[in-house]
């Protein structure tokens, strides 16, 4: 997984898109990707499957979710039960242009999991444990969405949902948040890449083009290489070198 200049990417990975693809979708034109991963932050205004129409025949379409992705129904909606809802690598490994990715999409929140503790003093290691509390009346009454728990948790990050994957092996890890070097940044998914053997981890969520070793703010020893995908770009695997857009 070096950098190749000129050479076809196997795999773009497209910052949060909130809602607009014509960045995605110009850039499978123009590159050909084998894949695609949206980085989260989705926000379809209409099912995903209408909103990539032009570009489903030409390269197979993934993602995982970003914290914005349930701020509504109709975010929620046109994501998760859209029908490539099945592309969502959330919590999984597949293998993806001869990649093994793995993908970690929404967010931290605190009522679920402040990452800084231990699992185990989690209020809610587990979705199921989550479900178990919202339907136990008051909260139900509260937070419930749809006979289950709040909306916004389903882009929560429960502990179990880390546990599980770090049992698995990859050559990439996409994630929403990002990694500990950034400011806002989060250890246990520096962890969780070297678990998985990962090699390169992307993330989104912040909206800013970062390149932690060129910039530094990782050593190029460390165990993987990181990359932040701004709103609005994408980055190229296998690096096409200085081809990354910026359009926004
Ligand atoms: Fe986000």
């Amino acid at each position: 997984m070096s950098k190749v200049e000129g050479e076809r990417p196997r795999i773009l990975f497209v910052g949060d898109p909130h809602g607009a693809f014509d960045i995605a979708i110009d850039a499978v034109r123009q590159h050909a990707p084998e894949a695609i991963v949206l980085l989260g932050d989705v926000q379809p205004r209409t099912p995903l499957q209408l909103e990539l129409a032009p570009i489903l025949d030409r390269t197979d379409v993934w993602f995982i979710h970003g914290n914005h992705d349930t701020d509504s129904d109709q975010d929620f909606d046109n994501l998760f039960l859209s029908e490539l809802a099945h592309r969502n690598l959330h919590g999984r490994v597949e293998t993806i242009a001869g990649y093994r990715v793995a993908g970690l999409g929404g967010v931290f929140r605190q009522k679920i999991w402040d990452p800084a503790t231990p699992p185990d003093l989690a209020p809610f290691r587990s979705r199921q444990d989550l479900l178990r509390h919202a339907q136990r009346g008051r909260a139900a009454a509260q937070d419930g969405w749809r006979g289950g728990y709040a909306r916004k948790h389903h882009s929560s990050i429960f502990p179990d949902e880390i546990d599980s994957l770090s049992l698995q092996s990859a050559d990439i890890l996409v994630t929403h948040e990002a990694p500990a070097a950034h400011p806002r940044g989060f250890q246990v998914l520096d962890d969780l890449a070297i678990a998985l053997g990962a090699r390169l981890l992307v993330h989104g969520h912040h909206h800013k083009t970062v390149d932690y070793i060129r910039d530094g703010l990782m050593d190029a020893s460390a165990p993987f290489a990181a990359y932040g995908v701004d709103m609005g770009s994408f980055l190229t695997w296998p690096r096409i070198a200085d081809k990354e857009q910026e359009t926004r």
